[in-house]
């Protein structure tokens, strides 16, 4: 019987354990003991594309020092991470999931960068913040788990001033038709995925209040397990990775999945 409280499957799926210790040890055996953001990408990037792919949105958005961010499903926080100590902003990072935000706080304790960065538990869906508080709004691969998108994209244009910028990176539909093959990296099974059409996403985009400004279809990259330097994303996400991973390259591969990326501004 489907699960009629997503919220809760979310939870379930992303559980981690112990992803900051055995990454830091890692590092730490390399002789990197206060490590860079970009050390930790093989783990804590949980996207198609890695650190590269967190580096061109916050580009497209023209994140400047200072500018105060909101990272919305921000996962164990490589990608807040990466926008505060290489674009200067400060971040903050919401996530349903509290074991990714206490594994997210530690990694950020051991970069030093816990000035810069908010970890807060809740749901994009409601999200604790004053109307207009954010002067940009990122996501990356989070909506493939919300139903209830237009309330998602409601949430990221009201928290934001007016004029400020929405970035989101994701996986939508591609023109082949065919079902999906479960896992998946953001599912184990249909009941909690949502993948929308590219359509689909502008029309809801543009009800939530958004003026679209780019919109860029990127070529998938071949995807395989991200690891380097003795640290390898099964550390976060076990080794059923693996096979969720290669689920994902054989529907870029055939055309069932295509790659999204937005920036789009809260209308004045
Ligand atoms: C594939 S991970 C991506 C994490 C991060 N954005 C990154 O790129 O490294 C998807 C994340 O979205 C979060 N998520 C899913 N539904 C959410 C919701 N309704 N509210 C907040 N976070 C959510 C999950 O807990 C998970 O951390």
């Amino acid at each position: 019987m489907a699960d009629v409280r997503p919220e809760s499957s979310v939870r379930t799926h992303y559980r981690v354990s112990g992803v900051a210790a055995r990454a830091l040890a890692a590092l730490a055996a390399q002789g990197i003991e206060e490590p860079a953001p970009s050390d930790l990408a093989p783990v804590d990037q949980l996207h198609t594309g890695g650190i590269r792919a967190t580096r061109e949105l916050a580009s497209l958005l023209e994140l400047r020092p200072g500018d105060r961010v909101l990272d919305l499903g921000c996962g164990l926080g490589g990608p807040a991470r990466c926008i505060a100590f290489e674009f200067g902003c400060t971040v903050v990072a919401v996530d349903l999931v509290r074991d990714l935000l206490r594994e997210g706080r530690v990694l950020t304790s051991a970069c030093g960068l816990l000035d810069r960065i908010q970890f807060v538990a809740g749901t994009a869906l409601r999200l604790p913040f004053r109307d207009e508080s954010f002067d940009a709004v990122c996501t990356q691969h989070v909506v493939m788990n919300i139903a209830d998108r237009l309330n998602f994209w409601r949430e990221a244009a009201r928290v934001l001033r007016r004029g400020g910028r929405f970035g989101s990176f994701d996986i939508v539909r591609g023109p082949n038709p065919a079902p999906l093959t479960f896992p998946l990296p953001w599912a184990s099974r249909a009941e909690i995925s949502f993948v929308l059409t590219p359509e689909e996403t502008r029309v809801g985009m543009e009800e939530a209040g958004f003026e679209i400004e780019r919109w860029e279809q990127p070529e998938p990259p071949p995807v395989t397990v991200p690891a380097a330097r003795g640290l390898d994303q099964r550390m976060a996400l076990g080794e059923e990775i693996g096979e969720r991973i290669a689920n994902v390259g054989a529907a870029y591969a055939d055309g069932r999945l295509a790659l999204l990326r937005v920036l789009a501004r809260r209308q004045r």
